[in-house]
């Protein structure tokens, strides 16, 4: 069945208002996965459209508005919706392994201790700092992540370093190499103490090594630290600038002599600024091993969708950085997309407005410090994220 030209402009006008990079397809795309899952919440739906949830929200709000989902709670199809899933090829039985999550990488017994000291130890992470970009990935995904890198020979017997580990990523290597009674060295770098200190006090908790390296990445690594790794971990901040730098310090750590690897954590871009990425894994000699959508899985994270990307990355004998000395503009979402938001006290209704050059950089400071004029800690946001992202 043709599609209409009254589905086809519904479908520009609300990309057109939620100023959606994916175009009108994109719309059209949240609408099959609704119309194929049934009544879902808005998170998942995110997570399996891999939209930022403020996005999708602001989405939802217009295809309300017209009709097409029905209020309340979850998203959910009306007639009018149903009627435009037929016009756009109908729903389809999602074929994703349940069981991995679309990872590929099952957990077997064998590693079950492991991911239970993860969960343990879960519990005493510090705070996130949005400034830094930080979120937590979840302990599945963060033993996930270690184990897909164990398969493809990248831990064992070798010097692995984790550069910005707020995900403990380093824990969980170490942990794995108990529980296998292997031999290998693993390193975390990070600028936050609290990031340190955590990952620090928990492996003494569990008595395994993890030696703790507190660098800003925007100098050039120490003398001594490069060349010196096989395998490097990282999660830059959610934008370019961000990635290109934390990039351009693995290969400073892994040296070009070739054979050593890279496991970029980043989140999903639009299709305009995903070949910007492309570009620039080729410009630095970093060959793409593979690359698996969603891999990790977030508490939070909702600009991410609550998912990033795992790039395996190779490091070829043409490998080199492209971030030389010092890095000169701003790398952080919160520097590039300076967004001030409004905050209401549940309890007082007085608002405040929230972001940098603020009082209160992030809502997390202001719940903290509590409402100056009531002292409550609960808070609405009034004023929504820019629909754009990072980039
Ligand atoms: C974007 S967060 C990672 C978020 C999340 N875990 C992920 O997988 O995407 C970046 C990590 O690098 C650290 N970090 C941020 N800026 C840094 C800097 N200038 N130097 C060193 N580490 C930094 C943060 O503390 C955090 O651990």
């Amino acid at each position: 069945m043709p599609i209409s030209d009254t589905t086809r402009g519904l479908l520009a006008e609300v990309a057109a208002a939620v100023r959606l990079q994916e175009g009108p397809e994109g719309v059209a795309h949240v609408i099959r996965l609704v119309g194929s899952s049934g009544k879902l919440p808005l998170r998942d739906v995110a997570r399996a459209a891999r939209l930022p949830v403020p996005v999708l929200a602001a989405m939802r709000r217009e295809l309300e508005a017209r009709g097409v989902l029905e209020r309340g709670g979850g998203l959910s199809l009306s007639l009018l919706g149903m009627e435009m899933l037929n016009e756009l090829g109908g729903p389809w039985v999602a074929a994703t392994c349940p069981r991995c999550e679309g990872s590929g990488v099952d957990v077997p017994d064998r590693y079950h201790a492991v991911l239970h000291a993860l969960e343990r130890l879960w519990e005493g992470r510090p705070e996130v700092d949005v400034r830094l970009d930080q979120s937590f990935t979840l302990p599945l995904s963060n033993l996930r992540r270690c184990l897909y890198a164990l398969d493809r020979g990248a831990l064992l017997g070798k010097r692995v370093l984790f550069i910005g580990d707020d995900d403990a990523g380093s824990l969980a290597v170490a942990l794995l190499a108990r529980e296998l009674g292997a031999s290998l060295s693993v390193a975390a770098l990070d600028v936050d103490d609290r990031v340190l200190e955590y990952i620090a006090s928990s492996a003494e908790r569990e008595g395994v090594s993890v030696e703790l390296i507190k660098h800003d990445v925007r100098t050039p690594l120490p003398p001594e630290r490069r060349g010196a790794y096989d395998t490097v971990f990282t999660d830059p901040p959610y934008t370019l600038p961000g990635l290109e730098l934390f990039l351009s310090r693995a290969l400073e750590a892994t040296g070009s002599a070739g054979g050593a690897q890279v496991y970029l954590s980043f989140g999903r871009r639009p299709p305009g600024e995903a070949v910007r990425v492309v570009g620039l894994l080729v410009r630095m000699g970093l060959a793409l091993g593979a690359l698996t959508p969603g891999f990790n899985r977030y508490e939070g994270a909702s600009v991410l969708g609550g998912t990033s990307d795992l790039y395996h990355l190779l490091v070829t004998t043409e490998a080199s950085p492209t971030v030389h000395g010092a890095q000169e503009g701003g790398i952080y979402t919160a520097e590039l997309r300076p967004h001030k938001r409004e905050y209401v006290c549940r309890t007082c209704q007085s608002s405040y407005k929230i972001g940098p050059g603020r009082k209160w950089e992030t809502i997390e400071m202001l719940k903290r410090a509590g409402c100056p004029k009531c002292g409550g800690h609960t808070f609405e946001q009034r004023r929504k994220y820019p629909t754009g992202r990072a980039g």
